[in-house]
């Protein structure tokens, strides 16, 4: 009789504690990542959310996407998991603005239910929808690609596409992403304003850890003009991505 009821308090403890695990003390959130180079386009990516993780205790659920266009070759690196970061509304912002190599990214922390759930790229369309469109041509061309330098930047692969005007300096550089199981190293060659580091200023976007390297391709090309136009949304992402760094 004892032992009876020793082992329905057993099992009413641990009732108890599986209720009260996701709501009291830890989320659970949509686990994914994504590097993708070829065949990308805002309107057919269609995102399969097969896995989800439970978070620590105060973690909420981070989704993070970049979108990357050079040319008319484009990217995406994401990152969907939990993150210790207070929770923000969804950002939308160019990291580096068009006319030439753009880098836009999407970033939000929430503390629901499987909140990160975002499983198509309609920020993108609409942030790229609200910019001007540059048609003014340029004399000069660069070589171009995004991708993995031994997969879609095998120089067989890479084009030469020619620049708008305000951005005809040729730029090449290796970034690497990491943040949890995303870890690529990616080459960003195209068209640009000026010829520095794409994302100096920025270490990383929402969790995600950014190192970029500049490749030489060849002298002519090392003396840019251009200028870069800084918005209030540029330097409110820049205060927010300031507050991950820990
Ligand atoms: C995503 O999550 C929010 C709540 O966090 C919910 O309102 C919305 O319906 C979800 N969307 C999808 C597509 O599941
Ligand atoms: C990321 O990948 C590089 C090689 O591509 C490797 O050297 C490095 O250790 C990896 N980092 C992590 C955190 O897995």
């Amino acid at each position: 009789m004892v032992l009876k009821d020793w082992r329905s308090l057993q099992l009413l403890c641990l009732l108890e504690a599986i209720s009260l695990l996701p709501c009291a003390e830890a989320l659970l959130c949509y686990e994914a990542t994504a590097s993708a180079f070829r065949a990308v386009s805002l309107h057919n990516w269609k995102w399969l959310l097969l896995r989800s993780m439970v978070c620590n205790q105060r973690e909420g659920c981070e989704e993070t996407i970049v979108f990357i266009e050079t040319g008319t070759r484009k990217g995406i690196l994401s990152f969907k998991g939990c993150s210790s970061a207070f929770s923000y509304p969804p950002q939308i912002t160019y990291l580096v603005s068009p006319p030439g190599v753009s880098i836009a990214s999407y970033s939000r922390v929430c503390r629901s239910y499987l909140c990160n759930n975002l499983t198509n790229l309609e920020p993108f369309v609409r942030l790229k929808a609200s910019q001007p469109i540059s048609t003014l041509p340029s004399g000069k061309s660069c070589p171009t690609c995004v991708g993995k330098h031994d997969e879609e930047c095998l120089p067989s692969f890479v084009t030469t596409e020619n620049c708008p005007f305000s951005a005809s300096t040729c730029h090449s550089s290796t970034l690497q992403f990491q943040a949890g199981n995303l870890n690529t190293t990616f080459l960003i060659m195209g068209c640009a304003r000026e010829s520095r580091k794409l994302l100096s200023d920025f270490q990383h976007i929402g969790s995600i850890r950014v190192t970029e390297v500049i490749n030489i391709l060849d002298k002519s090309s090392a003396v840019g003009a251009g200028h870069c136009s800084r918005g209030p949304s540029w330097s409110a992402l820049l205060c927010l991505l300031r507050l991950f760094r820990h």
